[in-house]
């Protein structure tokens, strides 16, 4: 069985896009699969300083996986702080990679041209954490000796700057130390457009909350742009927000309803707004029931913690005899 590892950044709410085109696929291919998914809280410190957030993200984030079906069971489900040698490796990792490396890693460059742009230092507001980013998700990585990485597009060169850092440890003290990962970007991940018609995205403000009660996604449905007349319904972002959310029969439905019109939008949006109820009533309520418990969060963390760290423990102390720090 491959061994899968994927990081999860602990941030803000997530849209049922997020839902659609990245949690379900990932859960669905990760089982069958020595699987293990983290939240990546160390990551998330280069970003937010305020403890508060830092906590609460992680187990906000903790609670949406779990109520979107991680089964703590057949995926280790763990947080990044709580293994101490994520930090450990990190440093051994570092001393073999060129600098050169991390100039090119592009959240890295995207600041600095930003800063270049606006005429700033090309190194305002950029601390050292953003910097090495690529060297400790390496060693988040090779630390469990992952052969495949699930990723987006955009996380594909840190995959590459992390094959980089193995190949370098590995010929610098000639020896088989990491396994050489490979990424693996899921396919046809489904593209929910936004309220707007363009793609669901905080950053457009046109999001369908994942996780609420039904009188706010009855407040959004209604805002969904729709045209006065009914000429193209199948390119209509209210169906293909429906097309995305319900069984295929019921979109059919839905798509000759209004092709015939037999329905007007505001029937539709009745029916989207029950879809969206259908499919994430239960699950909202599921992601409340886990906030509430943090403490079996918290659970599911320490049991979590001690599996991996006798499997962390063991690659790190390949790594520590390798470059001669133990015998
Ligand atoms: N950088 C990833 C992101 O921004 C999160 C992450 C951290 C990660 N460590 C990882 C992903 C290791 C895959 C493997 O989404």
């Amino acid at each position: 069985m491959a061994i899968v590892l994927t990081g999860i950044k602990p941030t803000g709410d997530l849209h049922i896009g997020n839902f659609l085109g990245a949690i379900e696929p990932a859960l669905k291919n990760a089982i069958g699969q020595n699987s293990y998914f983290f939240i990546a809280d160390l990551h998330a410190l280069n970003q937010e300083k305020d403890p508060q957030k830092i906590h609460q993200y992680t187990l906000s984030v903790a609670a949406a996986w779990l109520a979107s079906g991680l089964d703590p069971q057949k995926i280790v489900f763990y947080r990044q702080s709580d293994i101490p040698q994520v930090s450990e490796l990190t440093t051994l990792l570092a001393a073999v990679t060129q600098k050169s490396l991390m100039n090119k890693a592009h959240a890295y460059k995207a600041a600095r041209d930003e800063n270049l742009q606006k005429k700033r230092d090309p190194d305002a507001g950029i601390n050292m954490g953003l910097y090495t980013y690529p060297i400790l998700m390496a060693a988040d990585i090779l630390l469990l000796q992952t052969d495949l990485v699930p990723v987006g597009q955009d996380q594909v060169q840190h995959v590459e700057i992390t094959q980089d850092i193995a190949q370098n440890f590995n010929r610098t003290y000639n020896q088989n130390t990491f396994t050489i990962p490979q990424y693996f970007i899921q396919p046809d991940l489904a593209t929910v457009p936004g309220i707007d018609g363009r793609k669901m995205s905080k950053s457009h403000n046109n999001t369908i909350p994942l996780f609420t009660t039904p009188d706010i996604w009855e407040k959004v449905v209604k805002r969904i742009v729709t045209d006065s007349d009914i000429s193209d319904p199948k390119n209509s972002p209210l169906f293909l927000i429906y097309k995305a959310v319900a069984p295929k029969p019921q979109s059919q439905n839905l798509l000759s309803d209004l092709e015939n019109k037999r329905i007007g939008w505001k029937e539709a949006k009745d029916r989207l707004l029950e879809a969206i109820i259908t499919r994430f009533g239960d699950m909202s309520q599921n992601y409340f029931d886990w906030l509430n418990s943090p403490q079996k969060i918290e659970a599911i963390f320490t049991q979590s913690k001690e599996k991996v760290i006798p499997l962390a423990q063991k690659t790190l102390e390949s790594a520590q005899k390798a470059c001669g720090l133990i015998s």
